[in-house]
């Protein structure tokens, strides 16, 4: 089965409870701060800011957009958002939400699409073209090439838009206590670490790690701790299926100077990658987790020519 397959077979599977706990509010709160404290960083004309004129058009697509966490938080600072997700179930749940918050189609809309696919990279047409603003919200460790998903993703955007991803930081993750509690000193990469011998990464992927010859066990040099310290572990809810939930991932983290990489690699110019001040609480991978999320931000040349 192929990754994006595995993405829709798993999301598909728990769309009805993807963001239901409340950490999950609690995180999505926290990146929304970040976030729109950023603007000016993500640097495109936004709307219905200090300097944004009343006739001006922004539109933004959200690339793997679940059920739309980073629509919601550039919502308000453009006025057309177009979602795209491999997973029907995820876009059900993006369309019901904005329609329950009465936004029209015209304002905001998904549909179910792939635009890595080689032979048939889907939805096409003008409406998905010419974008100001790419988003892609904790997908790319998903993704199986990074710098063709990246490429991908600049293709849509006008010259002069921007590709802006979050996700996780390699080497950022401090494992919890049973009551959610950060262990001091427990730094490293904890996610999706799996010791049935099964790994969802590691295959044909060669971007956006350092040290990937330290990643058969998700990480590395931390391999003595493999029996004795692990994360508390989250009680698995019913239907949730622990195998799916590692085929999804390709890596659990990316290092700040890799998404640099791949980003540039893609095309990309004015690239930044910074990481937010203070850890998440998060329940990842069937584990209680403290993550670091990581912001990037990489610019369509202005004389783009097509690179697919
Ligand atoms: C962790 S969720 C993130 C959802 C949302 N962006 C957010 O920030 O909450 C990852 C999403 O990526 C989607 N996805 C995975 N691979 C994809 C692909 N190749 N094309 C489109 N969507 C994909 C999944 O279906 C899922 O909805």
């Amino acid at each position: 089965m192929s990754t994006a397959a595995a993405n829709r077979q798993y999301f598909d599977a728990i769309t009805g409870t993807y963001d239901s706990k409340p950490f999950f509010a609690k995180v999505n709160q926290e990146v929304t701060d970040d976030l729109r404290n950023r603007l000016d960083w993500i640097g495109i004309p936004f709307a219905n800011t200090e300097s944004s004129s009343d006739t001006q058009s922004v539109r933004q697509l959200d690339y793997a957009c679940g059920t739309g966490l980073m629509s919601r938080i550039f919502g308000p600072y453009v006025t057309e958002t177009r979602g795209i997700d491999v997973s029907p179930n995820m876009v059900a749940a993006y369309n019901a939400r904005a329609r329950a918050v009465g936004m029209s189609e015209s304002t905001i809309n998904g549909v179910v699409g792939d635009l890595f696919d080689n032979e048939n990279p889907t939805p096409t047409g003008a409406e998905w073209d010419g974008f100001d603003l790419a988003t892609a919200g904790f997908a790319f460790h998903h993704f199986e090439d990074v710098v063709h998903a990246a490429k991908c993703l600049k293709q849509r955007l006008r010259p002069g838009g921007v590709l802006m991803i979050t996700d996780f930081l390699e080497d950022g993750d401090l494992k919890a206590d049973e009551q959610g509690e950060p262990i001091e000193g427990s730094e490293g990469t904890w996610a999706s670490h799996n010791h049935d011998g099964h790994h969802g990464h590691g295959h044909g992927h060669g971007h956006g790690h350092d040290h990937e010859h330290d990643h058969e066990h998700g990480h590395g040099k931390k391999e003595h701790c493999h029996h004795h310290c692990e994360p508390a572990k989250v009680e698995d809810e019913p239907g949730w299926d622990r195998e799916k939930m590692v085929a999804s991932i390709v890596v659990p983290s990316f290092t700040v100077e890799g998404v640099r990489k791949f980003f540039t690699e893609a095309g990309l110019v004015d690239v930044d990658v910074v990481t937010m001040d203070k850890r998440v609480y998060m329940e990842f991978g069937g584990q209680k987790l403290w993550r670091t999320v990581l912001f990037a931000r990489g610019r369509r040349p202005l004389e783009a020519k097509s690179e697919l």
